[in-house]
């Protein structure tokens, strides 16, 4: 039978007594979901998904994100991307620095992001402890702490997010090897807007949904009084009450909420100690359908 163990922190809970191999039951899905919205962070410990198991588990949720022209993925299946700095013949196998910096999935598209499904395949250790841990920040509990004249000042009002920015400062500021973005990529990906504050489809709480990768603007006011603003929403996200770290243990599945979090993969070990994770992106296509959420959470 599903359990849920919650960290007692700010974001987490352990599941046990499920196998994700096998089809969910409809009751042990609607528990996942739940505690997904409580919870936004959840590990299933010694969950070996191979990639059509992974990308079997990670539909149920939604569409999963295809990245075009993305050479990081399990052969033959594009949905399960590659994550690592293992190289075999000299060559990597998957993206070494993918999400190295604060960020939320998919806002800079206009389907938003849902879930991540990321599986722990290789965790380096040192001195027994695992390096390369990502860390979160809770979303939903820094809208609800927001002070009300900000919350009156952000009712019905957009930000603009754009991929480009996130993308220029991996190869500025991280040295990472991507080239820079193409036309034919700007021309994909153009710049999209979503509310600042929107109502989380599990809780029906606000999220603050900015974020310090993606978000260029508030719309709607002086470039400066946005970037003013901009800040106070970002360092107001970024106070250590709302932070939480996902330390690995290889066979880990971890299942998180974007719509109520931010994360970032830390870049904190060397080029031979091999980290290796597979991940399927999954779009927010069915969980904004109040039917869904009333159906899978009513099992
Ligand atoms: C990601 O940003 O999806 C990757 C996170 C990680 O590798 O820890």
């Amino acid at each position: 039978m599903l359990r849920v163990e919650p960290t007692g922190q700010i974001l987490g809970a352990t599941l046990i007594g499920v196998d994700l191999k096998q089809d969910l039951q409809p009751r042990d899905f609607a528990a996942i979901l739940r505690a997904l919205g409580d919870y936004g962070v959840l590990r299933f410990p010694g969950q070996w998904l191979d990639a059509p198991e992974l990308k079997a588990f990670s539909a149920r949720f939604g569409e999963i994100q295809v990245l075009r022209g993305n050479p990081n993925h399990e052969p033959g299946m594009p949905e399960v991307t590659i994550l690592s700095n293992v190289k075999e013949d000299g060559k990597l196998i998957g993206a070494p620095d993918a999400g190295q910096s604060w960020h939320t999935d998919m806002t800079y598209s206009p389907a938003k992001g849902f879930v991540n499904v990321l599986s722990a395949w290789k965790v380096p250790l040192r001195d027994g402890k695992p390096v390369g841990n990502t860390e979160f920040t809770n979303t939903q509990a820094a809208a609800a702490d927001l002070p009300a004249d900000i919350v009156a000042q952000l009712t019905g009002v957009t930000a603009t997010h754009d991929i480009e920015m996130f993308w220029e400062y991996m190869r500025r500021e991280k040295n990472s090897q991507r080239p820079p973005m193409s036309p034919e990529m700007r021309a994909q990906r153009p710049p999209v807007h979503h509310p600042v504050l929107m109502k989380h489809p599990i809780t029906g709480r606000n999220v603050l949904y900015v974020n310090p990768g993606f978000t260029t603007q508030i719309d709607g006011m002086p470039a400066e009084e946005s970037a003013v603003l901009l800040e106070y929403l970002l360092n107001w996200v970024f106070q250590p009450k709302y932070r939480y770290v996902h330390e690995w243990s290889e066979g880990d599945l971890l299942l998180w909420d974007n719509l109520g979090s931010w994360h970032f993969a830390r870049p904190d070990y060397g080029p031979d100690e091999y980290r290796l994770m597979k991940r399927c992106q999954v779009m927010a296509d069915k969980i904004f359908d109040p039917a869904f959420v009333a159906q899978a959470l009513a099992a």
